[in-house]
């Protein structure tokens, strides 16, 4: 709890782009108190054994953990995906949030002909846990498709133009007519919705998971007070540019930024 009584969010992420779920969390709710940890110094996670998400996430988890924080948002698509039972089974006495079922709720009520697409990391898709999810809801048609190249598009500034247009359309033109629904199922696609939405028409709805979290946690906070909130963040490296990466994806500087390592 802050000094105010306000609960201190924690939120994790492989590397900076969870700051995407941050900037909405501020957005909606600026009177929050957020400590970030972007695992900085291990990212991608996307790339990785379902075991060394698993691993790697609950360390990020008892990191914040020790920190204080009374909620906990689980920013990145891939341990969404992968770890968050897991974490859920193993802290039944925190309140943890993922990026996940927020998104699947609004797809299956947003989504018109019960035909919803999932794009994210290989590992996000491998682990099939949108379909589950979905298919909890009933009868959906799901098309599923990993875009890796997306995160160091988005990473190397390379939001617009014609190298991204090119590679939207090498991933995303098989899905055109077969859905009428896409979720944004990784940190980083936010930054890519102008070409998304370029490549697949108007008709279909683009789905923004952080913001999704982010009404989630909402709802669960008390009400908001005016004072803006303070944002933390926690490092386990600190990349050259990572200066410029923080800008794109939050939109601000943080109060804080330090290095550490997720064993302190
Ligand atoms: N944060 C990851 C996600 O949302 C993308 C980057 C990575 O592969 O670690 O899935």
């Amino acid at each position: 709890m802050t000094e105010t009584g306000n609960p201190v969010i924690g939120v994790f992420d492989s590397g900076l782009g969870g700051l995407t779920v941050v900037r909405e969390l501020r957005r909606q709710i600026p009177s929050s108190s957020i400590i970030y940890l972007g695992d900085t110094a291990r990212v991608p996670y996307g790339t990785k054994s379902e075991s060394t998400i698993r691993r790697f996430a609950v360390e990020d988890t008892e990191f914040l953990l020790r920190r204080g924080v009374d909620l906990l948002v689980i920013a990145c698509h891939t341990v969404s995906s992968v770890a968050s039972d897991y974490l859920k089974a193993l802290h039944p006495e925190l309140k943890i949030l993922s990026v996940l079922e927020p998104s699947v709720e609004a797809a299956v009520s947003v989504t018109k002909d019960r035909k919803i697409g999932i794009i994210g990391t290989t590992a996000t898709v491998r682990s099939g846990k949108h379909r589950s999810e979905i298919l909890k809801h009933g009868d959906f048609d799901v098309v599923e498709k990993p875009c890796p190249l997306f995160v160091p598009l988005v990473e190397e500034g390379l939001i617009d133009g014609t190298i991204p247009e090119l590679v939207a359309k090498m991933y995303l033109e098989g899905l055109k007519g077969r859905i009428d629904t896409l979720v944004l199922a990784c940190t980083h696609y936010p930054l890519l919705k102008p070409i998304i939405r370029r490549v697949m028409g108007e008709n279909v709805a683009l789905v923004d998971p952080s913001e999704e979290v982010a009404k989630k946690v909402a709802q669960l906070l008390p009400t908001p007070g005016d004072k803006k909130g303070q944002l933390q963040v926690y490092l386990t490296d600190i990349p050259p540019g990572y200066l410029g990466l923080i800008e794109r994806f939050l939109g601000e500087p943080p109060d804080s930024i330090v290095k550490v390592s997720v064993f302190e």
